[in-house]
């Protein structure tokens, strides 16, 4: 296919489509037929005046991500003339990302603004004849060549909205009030931003690790490792898919500058939790990798969270049920909150539904985070606080104890994060007389969820954060025979889907991230990916978006049908409002 067809095929899909993703592929297109010859260069000049290297980069930081100004007041714009802006919503990462290598949006291109594309001329539209140019849309016509920014042109256009090249920007652009110093650091923050490869990339090779403590079960480990190292293998194999075969090959040269060869390290964690972030950075000092991907240990995900945030190196997909919940962290994508989705999925689903309600739980980490995640969301949607009564992980819960919660909470719900030991005697001691409702987990009963006393089915409401089984099956069709295929014993079924997909993931993002290998735009790459509902995950919808990261939103409220193999019904939808 000849270049300028191939483009308008480009631009029509993306017209026609409404889904990122495609936006994402056109964008790297257009990028590469404008600008073809980018490659990040190092270019430091001296902070301003009085400032350290890092302290210009902290301030200037600020400024570009949040929209502060050294003083600590919002950065003050304007909007198409004269409407006046500030905060969050117009720093310049919300439209450049946080990579600095700008972002598509509907029809909106923001063009990068980091340092490596900045200060070279911006080639735009010179491999375009006339011909060729008559046959794009007016929104991407080629504006004119800019020459590189010099640090005073670049603190021209961001006040005044005109480039070197003397052309107005499009007025969504805002015009920053800025001057003096706060100008300076601002355009020394640009400078330096994505301005050479991240630690782990070099020209040739992206390391990864991965990470796996002792005492995880074998199976488990297996089933992670074994799967993740199959696709980096598999992709290590396939070289001459993503390398050019010939020179004549459309972005023939692209394609073998951007390739790059994968290596995937296993760290393996020894000892108590409390000594795995000197062990972190005693493996990240000798051999730096541009992220961690997949992982699976013992304990609380934590202290991994922590070292990737203080060392900014993203951590793709953890396998694990104890992740940190923060909304402001940036370097760890989850798959979900676990348990808390459980405990947040309960409360959503009872909001309007009234009554008395008790949550009882153990003070396992489970147990608390279930717990939590009702607590925090019943405080959010004015829900009327649950009473609760934590009990110690092998506390025995008497026959009276039970009589007592059912007399008192016969008109309402009873949140029971307990295990089937635990539900089969309440049954046997309420006897006809159950409560309204009971709510319970799947992933605490786990094996023993078809084993739910009958008489309380009906009544019982459950948690089930999954893909439900029926849907399952066209997911297993795909996830068993590849792992026949490389030959990888089935330990754990879930989790090696979940390396699948990560594997699947990646091809995607290294398609779009070219040479740019910088930790941020994976990052930012990965957040404009569009939303996976038909995908091979444990669950039945994926999100993403800036800053989100914890993918699955949602969770299933299921009932359990009679008899000995009891069928799951669905009683609500898999987002709950
Ligand atoms: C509301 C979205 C938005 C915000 C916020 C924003 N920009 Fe822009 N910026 C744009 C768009 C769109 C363009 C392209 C305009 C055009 O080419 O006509 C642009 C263009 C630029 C350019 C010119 C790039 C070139 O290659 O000539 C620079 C430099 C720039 N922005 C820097 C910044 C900085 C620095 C900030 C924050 C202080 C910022 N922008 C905030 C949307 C935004």
């Amino acid at each position: 296919m000849k270049r300028d067809t191939m483009l308008c095929a480009v631009i029509v899909l993306r017209q026609l489509s409404r889904y990122k993703l495609l936006n994402l592929m056109a964008i790297v297109l257009v990028m590469l037929v404008l600008d073809p010859g980018v490659f990040a260069a190092d270019i430091s000049s001296s902070p301003p005046a009085g400032l350290s290297r890092e302290e210009a980069l902290r301030l200037g930081e600020a400024m570009y991500r949040e929209g502060v100004l050294p003083s600590g007041e919002y950065m003050q714009a304007v909007v198409e003339g004269d409407i006046p802006v500030e905060g969050p919503m117009f720093s310049c990462a919300h439209c450049h990302m946080r990579s600095g290598l700008g972002s598509v949006e509907g029809t909106i291109v923001t063009p990068p603004t980091n340092g490596a594309k900045l200060f070279k001329p911006f080639k735009s539209g010179q491999e375009f004849t006339e011909q060729q140019r008559k046959h794009l849309p007016s929104y991407l016509q080629p504006p004119d060549i800019r020459p590189a920014y010099t640090d005073a042109m670049l603190a021209d256009v961001i006040r005044t909205g005109i480039d070197p090249g003397g052309r107005k920007l499009d007025p969504i652009m805002p015009l920053y009030l800025l001057e003096g110093r706060d100008l300076d650091i601002l355009v020394y923050y640009l400078k330096n931003l994505s301005s050479s490869p991240s630690p782990g990339a070099t020209d040739r090779t992206l390391r990864f690790a991965t990470i796996v403590s002792e005492e995880v079960r074998k199976g488990d480990r297996d089933a992670m490792l074994l799967a993740l190292s199959a696709y980096i293998k598999d992709r290590q194999s396939k070289a001459y898919y993503y390398k050019a075969r010939t020179r004549r090959q459309l972005f023939a040269e692209e394609m073998d500058l951007s390739y790059r060869e994968l290596t995937l390290a296993t760290w393996e964690l020894k000892g108590t939790p409390d000594t795995w972030r000197s062990q972190l950075e005693a493996y990240y000092r000798k051999e730096p990798v541009f992220a961690l991907l997949g992982g699976i240990v013992k304990g609380s995900w934590s202290p991994i969270h922590e070292f990737c945030e203080k060392n900014r190196i993203p951590c793709i997909f953890p396998v694990t049920d104890q992740p940190v919940l923060s909304d402001n962290d940036w370097y760890t994508l989850y798959f979900s909150k676990g348990p808390y989705q459980e405990g947040e999925a309960v409360a959503k689903f009872l909001k309007d539904k009234g009554g008395p309600a008790v949550q009882i739980y153990r003070k396992t980490d489970e147990g608390m985070r279930l717990a939590q995640g009702y607590r925090d969301t019943a405080k959010k949607l004015g829900v009327p606080a649950a009473d609760e009564v934590a009990l110690n992980p092998d506390e025995e819960i008497t026959d009276s104890f039970w009589s007592s919660v059912i007399e008192k909470y016969r008109d309402g719900s009873l949140i029971l994060w307990l295990g089937i030991d635990d539900l089969t005697r309440i049954a046997r001691t309420a006897d006809a007389d159950l409560p309204v409702a009971f709510f319970a987990s799947s992933t605490v009963l786990g094996q023993s969820l078809n084993l739910l006393p009958e008489k309380m089915r009906q009544r019982t409401f459950i948690t089930y954060p999954f893909r439900l089984p029926d849907d399952r099956k066209r997911i297993d069709h795909i996830v068993k025979p590849w792992l026949k295929v490389k030959k990888i014993p089935e330990t754990n079924l879930a989790v090696s889907t979940e390396m699948y997909f990560l594997g699947t993931l990646l091809t995607d993002v290294f398609m779009h991230m070219q040479r740019n290998y910088y930790r941020d735009y994976f990052l930012d790459v990965i957040d404009m990916l569009q939303d996976e509902s038909d995908t091979i995950a444990n669950y039945p919808r994926l999100s993403f978006g800036p800053g989100q990261r914890y993918a699955s939103k949602g969770c299933y409220i299921v009932q359990l049908s009679a008899g000995k193999k009891p069928r799951i019904i669905r009683k609500s939808d898999w987002v709950i409002h």
